[in-house]
């Protein structure tokens, strides 16, 4: 409970975090597994109008385009869609719903507000059949690791979860951004099934998030943030907060800083629980979700109720 109070506020420390986890955070940064080499220069203290200004002038959502080897060479020109992910949703989207997948969005009766919203984002094989009273049923966009494509367990070829929906995957690339390292040696190989799915599937968008656009939010989390990151990629749901960040007028985001409804429960689709899930462990979850409620401009009784944010659309950001 002090730990919540704290991210409410934005004052937050890993050290509040159960040594458990840090013991993991620390091993993450000696282990460094996706070299990363900050390069950029810390710029703790920025009010919240020189973040939006920062973020407006460096985030550019990128997937790939098949314009570059080895892509390029494999054909993915004709293979990726034809209209980029930015060009798609309808430019006068007013408010965007992005929706976690954390525990403490169940009893939440969240699933009107959320689907009265122009687009709704949400996240791997987060299901709303059975929850549509607390998640809603609408699903715009969803944004999905390359463990979902990988994993038979999610049945990515045949489950709906997939279907009807923009699909926008990702995974952990080397911090160099290397192409060719990246598709030689994958964290999991989304590029085979994503292929397959195009070639199956073409008239559903279906993008992968360029490793450039992922390892410069990290950045920015980095040059925000007075402690050491976890050199791993932002969570699947700092992403998606980004990338609606960019394509709407304004975006309500619901239990990423959780409620008080917050447990252990990990996702509200699954009986499994683990802080690290709400907290992070490999990903810099604390630092995002710190980054995130310094950037908040909805009510604080509408954070502590309905574990919601609203932030601005960076089209709107006047710098
Ligand atoms: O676990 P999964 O990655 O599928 O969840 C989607 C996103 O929701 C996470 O990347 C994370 O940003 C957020 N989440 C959270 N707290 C949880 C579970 C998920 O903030 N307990």
């Amino acid at each position: 409970r002090a730990l919540l109070r704290r991210l409410w506020k934005g004052d937050a420390s890993v050290r509040m975090l159960h040594p458990r986890l840090q013991k993991a955070m620390g091993a993450y940064l000696r282990a460094n597994k996706h070299g990363v080499n900050f390069r950029g220069r810390r710029a703790a203290g920025r009010s919240r109008a020189e973040l939006l200004c920062a973020l407006r002038g460096r985030v550019r959502v990128r997937t790939l385009d098949g314009s570059e080897p080895p892509f390029s060479a494999l054909g993915w020109r004709a293979l990726v869609p034809a209209v980029p992910l930015g060009r798609l949703l309808p430019h006068g989207l007013r408010t965007c719903a992005v929706v976690t997948s954390a525990g403490a969005i169940l009893n939440s009766s969240l699933g009107e507000e959320i689907d009265s919203h122009d687009a709704v984002l949400r996240f791997n094989s987060a299901p709303t059949r059975g929850y549509e009273k607390d998640v809603g049923n609408k699903t715009t966009v969803r944004m999905i690791n390359s463990q979902i494509l990988t994993n038979p367990r999610h049945h990515f070829t045949d489950s709906s979860l997939y279907k009807d929906v923009i699909l926008v995957a990702w995974d952990p690339a080397p911090y160099s951004a290397n192409l060719h390292l990246w598709y030689k040696k994958p964290d999991y190989n989304l590029f085979t099934p994503y292929v397959q799915h195009r070639q199956r599937n073409p008239n559903q968008p279906f993008y992968i998030l360029h490793p450039k656009f992922i390892w410069q939010l990290w950045d920015i989390i980095q040059e925000n943030t007075k402690e050491k990151i976890q050199p791993n990629p932002p969570s699947s749901g700092f992403l998606g907060i980004l990338l609606m960040m960019s394509l709407c007028g304004e975006v309500h985001v619901y239990e990423y800083i959780p409620s008080v409804r917050q447990t252990d429960l990990c996702h509200y689709h699954e009986p499994y629980y683990d802080a690290a899930c709400t907290l992070g462990a490999y990903h810099p979850l604390l630092y995002e979700k710190l980054l995130v409620q310094r950037l908040n401009t909805g009510a604080q009784g509408d954070l502590h109720r309905k574990g919601k944010v609203v932030l601005p659309g960076l089209r709107a950001v006047r710098c």
